[in-house]
């Protein structure tokens, strides 16, 4: 019973295999996915692949490094998508600081103006932060995102900062990360993050986990994931899939 609270299993990457990397999830025990639309080409694809697929839900939004490409229209497109059964969430969404392929004040803008929709429709946000935390947490704050809450996706900051968005109503979803031996901070965050606020995901075909780092990263391996997160929390692989299984269902609806 385990949930993917993050993939991009519409990428070009699974375009020779897609059908049997899904399949192969769903023997992992994958019971839920949820798909990543980010920008004008992955949003239709990712639709598209919910609509195929029962266990699999999608968000939409628009990338900070997509930002500078967003237009009015765009986001008049998201709002129109969210009344789509599939589409649970919206993001990703935030500041990256790391690839800056758009300008901070652009990103800054993109990140708020979806913050504003999700508050406007109702629906939880999922948060790409890199090399951002502060400012992340700042305009989270400032826009009052607590009101939706949402999911800071394969969260890389301290505890102090997940301290934060814990208390703006966010659930911390660690990835592949978590299975690397010299990963200390996020195996030290996972440790104190209250078991209910807790979600597991991939962000496939990227991040792979431990032993197959270096390899595309495809759903199944969030049991890898859900192995390590275990181990950390000392409980059994199927409490902590059932847990984060079940905090997915109550924050997103996918049931
Ligand atoms: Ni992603």
């Amino acid at each position: 019973m385990l949930t993917d609270s993050h993939a991009h299993l519409n990428a070009p990457e699974f375009d020779e295999d897609r059908e049997e990397t899904i399949a192969r999830a769903r023997e992992a025990g994958v019971t839920r996915i949820v798909n990543i639309g980010f920008n004008r080409e992955t949003i239709p694809t990712s639709l598209k692949l919910a609509e195929a697929y029962d266990f699999i839900w999608t968000a939409v939004g628009w990338h900070p490094q997509d930002a500078k490409d967003m237009l009015p229209e765009d986001l008049d497109w998201i709002e129109e998508l969210c009344k789509h059964e599939k589409v649970v969430a919206i993001g990703e969404i935030g500041l990256d600081y790391y690839w800056d392929t758009s300008p901070k004040e652009v990103q800054d803008r993109v990140f708020r103006e979806q913050i504003r929709l999700a508050r406007k429709v109702g629906k939880p946000i999922i948060i790409h932060d890199r090399d951002a935390h502060h400012d992340v947490v700042e305009t989270l704050k400032q826009e009052k995102a607590a009101e939706v809450g949402g999911i800071m996706h394969c969260f890389s900051g301290s505890w102090e900062t997940a301290k934060l968005c814990l208390d703006m109503n966010f659930y911390i979803s660690f990835g592949g990360p978590v299975t690397f031996k010299n990963a200390r901070q996020p195996k030290e965050v996972l440790a104190q993050v209250p078991l209910d606020r807790l979600l597991l995901e991939t962000d496939s075909p990227y991040l792979t986990p431990h032993p197959f780092r270096g390899k595309r990263n495809e759903s199944a391996h969030v049991r890898l994931v859900a192995e390590a997160a275990a181990e950390i929390k000392g409980l059994p692989v199927e409490e902590i899939a059932r847990i984060t299984t079940e905090n997915a269902i109550r924050l997103l609806g996918i049931n």
